[in-house]
């Protein structure tokens, strides 16, 4: 007789597997697809159905054309070697698993690579709404179509650029010393960078060209695409700000992660989104954002100290 065995979960904040794997030191690892119960799969299915209409009314062109590339089974959740064979062949992106949070230097390399640091987890089926951090909804669902467009794949390889500028230009001159202005200087830089993140990859609005949207804009942003809640009122309320992008703004600009965004930014195209990070990086080397306005998100001693290593072994 054989004996069945009800795989244990790789729900959020309850998997073992990926306690163990970071405590072993192991950010990095392989999907453990068996270990999904029916229970996550049951919570891919219904997060899924449940995006259709509202990624249809407000989602941007380029996304949905990114979801029909990359065929999700609506049923189970995707295993990632099924999403690259998909996607790699258009842009050379690859979804990669990871245990846990990436460290923000470590992420922007990753981009670079065109590696996507892939949240393999999957938030508990009793509370849908409630996201206190990434699951493989958001990452897959919301961030991965994107993926697909060449533009946009190139903004993000571009913003590891930025991150290796910032590293190479606070290095000039440190001889692998860190001084308490370098360190402030590290810490402003930092906070731009996620500041402009925040407000393109993941809560991004775009111009929508066929004018037929109630204010002309659709999502393109992951944190509105893969939330119920907000990806309709980012676009249609009234209570929400929607202003062109300016870079100006964007990195001067705190932002709460735990409530809805009162302000967003629109850009025009994904070519823009790129000029733009190039703009960004430009604006590394010449210490336009050594002195950004203070506030949120305050800058975490782990991503901190990764960035201190990579200014350290920069040459
Ligand atoms: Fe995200």
């Amino acid at each position: 007789m054989t004996a069945t065995t009800t795989p244990l979960g790789l729900t959020t904040s309850a998997a073992p597997f990926i306690e163990q794997a970071r405590e072993s030191g192991n950010l990095f690892i392989t999907q453990p697809y068996e270990m999904y119960s029916e229970d996550n799969h049951d919570t891919w299915r219904r997060l899924y159905a449940r995006m259709q209409e509202p990624w249809a009314r407000f989602a941007n062109a380029r996304f949905l054309e990114g979801l029909a590339t990359l065929r999700f089974d609506l049923d189970r959740v995707p295993r990632l070697e099924d999403v690259n064979a998909f996607m790699a062949p258009l842009t050379g992106f690859r979804a990669k698993a990871v245990a846990g949070y990436v460290p923000a230097y470590q992420f922007f390399e990753c981009l670079r690579k065109r590696e996507f640091p892939t949240t393999i987890t999957i938030r508990d089926g009793g509370r849908l709404d409630y996201l206190p951090e990434p699951d493989i909804f958001h990452d897959i669902a919301g961030h991965v179509p994107m993926h697909t467009d060449a533009a946009f794949a190139n903004a993000l390889v571009r913003f590891g650029e930025v991150a290796r500028a910032a590293a190479e230009r606070l290095a000039d001159g440190a001889n692998g010393e860190i001084d308490a202005d370098r360190l402030a200087r590290l810490g402003s830089v930092q906070r731009a960078l996620a500041r402009f993140f925040w407000f393109t990859v993941e809560f991004g609005l775009m111009r929508d060209p066929t004018g037929a949207s109630l204010n002309g804009v659709r999502a393109y942003g992951s944190g509105l695409l893969s939330s119920l809640g907000e990806l309709g009122p980012a676009c249609e309320s009234p209570n929400v700000q929607r202003v062109p992008f300016q870079i100006e703004w964007v990195v001067n600009q705190g932002f709460d992660f735990h409530s809805m965004q009162p302000l967003l930014f629109i850009i025009d195209s994904f070519e823009q989104l790129f000029d733009e990070v190039g703009r960004l990086e430009q604006w590394v080397r010449e210490g336009r954002l050594d002195h950004v306005a203070g506030g949120e998100p305050a800058v975490s001693q782990e991503d901190l100290e990764s960035f201190v290593a990579a200014v350290v072994a920069a040459p």
